[in-house]
């Protein structure tokens, strides 16, 4: 199967808004065509969740309307050009991964937590938004209607891409007027194919992720073509990533263009604290619990970029990777290297006991994931 970034790109959404139910709000579902010329199953179709809504009151607000549980047949997203979301960036997302398990059953980890986030991102970027039942619903909806593309156990698993914006049309510098939710979804094969592979990291000391008081700690769609430039020329000189530093002191760790960081001294696990230009992450909320529950200390604190220098281990966490050993990390052309080739201990043993549990393979006895029984598994 191929890696999450090549499957969502062959994604072709096709759909057709349909009336709404709720006169103050226009509701539609949507149905995608996967168009995988590596799959022979590319002429069956995704069924994926379309929602329009108006905002009652004068923006900020938190109401919208009920969401339709009906899907349809859709076409290309129509979006006026003077959409919020084209214009100004008015947009956020989510990703969040569903597990089939042994017994044909579904699980979802922690939705409501990128609900919780969606929530706190609308208010950043004066966006009404769903109330934590709403989104976690309309997710579970969209899995159900797509249960066929949840792949096998140990197979992979289906992504989950939640998207909210402001789909009316605004000319000046204002909310839009008009929202639009939706959710698509892909099936994914597993990140690493052969055990974990570490990558390797520059430290990016001349362009920054996030400004304090900025956006740095909402998954809104600017942030991510902010880090375009920089991640592409690491790439280009052969790293996987770039590492960002805060941009007042340029010397504590931030974050990677899209995982957050953790740097491993001895039984210490340290990584940056949340003070709104690094996204908090759920992998990272959950690797936090899982490795205290394993006998770590955890230490969410301001990490200076020379501590890298010390670490016995350096990993990233998010949910596409779940936990990525780094490998190397370059800062002002100095290397530090780490575990030879391999994972470390530390990101191995994390690693395990995460995707154990997402995959119902191990109790949840942290109570994260959400069972889905769909009628007829396959
Ligand atoms: C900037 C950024 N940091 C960290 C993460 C990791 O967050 P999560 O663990 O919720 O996927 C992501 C991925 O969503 C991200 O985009």
């Amino acid at each position: 199967m191929e890696s999450s970034g090549a499957v969502l790109a062959d994604l072709h959404p096709n759909y057709l808004r349909c009336p709404s139910r709720n006169p103050s709000s226009s509701s539609s579902t949507l149905l995608f065509t996967h168009h995988s010329s590596a799959s022979p199953s590319h002429k069956l179709q995704k069924q994926l969740l379309l929602a329009s809504y108006q905002p009652v009151f004068p923006s900020p607000i938190r109401r919208c309307a009920p969401l339709s549980d009906t899907f349809r047949v859709s076409g290309n997203i129509e979006l006026n050009p003077a959409s919020g979301v084209l214009n100004l960036g008015q947009g956020l997302f989510e990703g969040m991964k569903a597990y089939r398990k042994q017994d044909g059953n579904i699980l979802l980890f922690r939705p409501e937590e990128n609900a919780l986030r969606m929530r706190s991102g609308a208010e950043r970027m004066c966006m009404p938004s769903l109330t934590v039942e709403q989104f976690v619903e309309a997710v579970k909806a969209t899995v159900l209607a797509n249960k066929r593309w949840v792949p096998p156990p140990g197979k992979g698993s289906l992504y989950i891409r939640p998207l909210l914006m402001g789909s009316g049309a605004v000319l000046g510098v204002a909310p839009a007027p008009e929202y639009t939710f939706l959710i698509y979804v892909s099936p994914v094969g597993n990140y690493f194919k052969e055990g974990l592979a570490p990558i390797n990291l520059i430290v990016e000391h001349e362009s920054h992720r996030a400004t304090p008081g900025g956006t740095g700690g909402v998954k809104t769609i600017g942030n991510y073509a902010a880090v375009l430039k920089a991640q592409s020329a690491a790439k280009a000189k052969g790293y996987s990533d770039v590492l960002y530093l805060d941009c007042v002191h340029k010397k504590y760790l931030e974050e990677v263009s899209s995982c957050n960081i953790f740097v491993v001294k001895g039984d210490v696990i340290s990584t940056p604290a949340i003070k709104g230009t690094i996204l908090p992450g759920i992998t990272r909320k959950s690797i936090i619990d899982v490795a205290c529950s394993q006998g770590f200390q955890v230490e969410e604190r301001a990490v200076d970029v020379d501590e890298l220098f010390e670490a016995d281990e350096v990993f990233c966490t998010g949910t596409a990777v779940v936990v990525s050993p780094v490998g190397s990390i370059t800062y002002l052309d100095k290397r530090v290297s780490y575990g030879e080739g391999s994972s470390g201990a530390v990101s191995q043993k994390l690693y395990s006991v995460l995707t154990r549990l997402q995959m119902g393979l191990i109790e949840d006895k942290m109570d994260w994931t959400m069972e889905l029984k769909p009628a007829k598994a396959y």
